[in-house]
């Protein structure tokens, strides 16, 4: 299995284009909007996600080039974590073509077309079909595990019960490769270290560095638990993910850990800082947009 790693920031983007803070000013490797696209064969591509970026993402990596035919694209379908708009506006941006699956949790489907009506929007440029986040991926097998009950804003009145964001496991039974796929999380959820077992990669949320970070220097004055309304696990601290990667490290797991969704407040962005640097020392890596992993 290919997985290919198309945007590895949080919503906005890095920089963030109405930010003029010292780490969005640092001239630190723009990264786009978390997504990530995957295949068994190198033929057919399900994206994970689909991010506003969609457009630049798939012109910047060849193996999404349309073709051979004049309309042909290698992309099956669209498998999305979350209804966020970071996650979801790309629907819209991929109406040229003409239909494609989207596979989503209950809650999901339901702000899109309730709250947020895109699908109503495309289902008029073509045969969309929306199902429930599924057992497959062509030929790769998915579970999902739900992490957390935190809707986005524009929903925020939606009385439709949760789950309303997923983990997904993805196998390649051809390989016995495993991925998962966890950009939101809004603690370590029950059940997520028999989730990761025997992962090659684990692709986390990255979002936040420090468990106070949108208040800190460069925030927009929200106050402390903003980031766990928010719904981002951070990094560090306590009660952060970096401890639970060390766990599986100590215990002799050869997984690779990776993070995604990195806010343009999250000081791991730029190479020199001492962040960065402790996140790579307990083992954890930092891909930059168009990285590609085989499992
Ligand atoms: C999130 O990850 O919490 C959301 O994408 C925030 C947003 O609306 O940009
Ligand atoms: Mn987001
Ligand atoms: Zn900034």
């Amino acid at each position: 299995m290919r997985v290919l790693l198309l945007g590895t920031a949080a919503g906005g983007g890095f920089p963030q284009w109405n930010c003029a803070c010292a780490l969005c000013k640092s001239g630190a490797t723009p990264r786009t909007q978390d997504c990530v696209a995957v295949s068994a064969d190198g033929v057919g591509w399900y994206l994970i996600n689909a991010s506003p970026d969609i457009r630049a993402q798939i012109l910047a990596n060849p193996a999404l080039h349309a073709g051979p035919g004049p309309r042909e694209i290698p992309i099956r379908g669209v498998l999305l974590t979350d209804a966020e708009l970071d996650h979801s506006l790309g629907l819209l941006m991929l109406r040229e073509a003409g239909g494609l699956p989207v596979w989503a949790p209950p809650a999901v489907l339901h702000a899109l077309r309730d709250c947020f009506p895109v699908r109503d929007v495309i289902d008029g440029y073509g045969g969309w079909e929306w199902l429930p986040a599924g057992s497959s991926l062509g030929s790769l097998r998915v579970s999902v595990l739900p992490v957390s009950d935190k809707r986005p804003k524009y929903a925020r009145s939606s009385t439709v019960e949760g789950p309303w964001v997923v983990a997904y496991r993805i196998e390649d039974p051809a390989t016995g490769g495993v991925f998962v796929y966890a950009p939101c999380l809004k603690t370590w959820p029950d059940g997520f270290d028999e989730f990761v077992a025997d992962a090659g990669l684990v692709l986390l949320d990255g979002t936040f560095y420090s468990p106070g970070e949108m208040s800190g220097a460069t925030a927009s004055g929200v106050s402390d638990d903003a980031q766990h309304v928010m719904g981002h696990i951070p990094i560090a601290g306590e009660h952060g993910s970096l401890r639970r990667i060390a766990a599986h490290r100590e215990a002799g797991s050869t997984t690779h850990w990776a993070y995604t969704h990195l806010n343009n407040t999250n000081p791991v962005l730029d190479p020199g800082a001492p962040e960065h640097s402790a996140v790579r020392l307990a083992g954890a890596e930092l891909p930059l947009d168009g990285t590609e992993y085989k499992l």
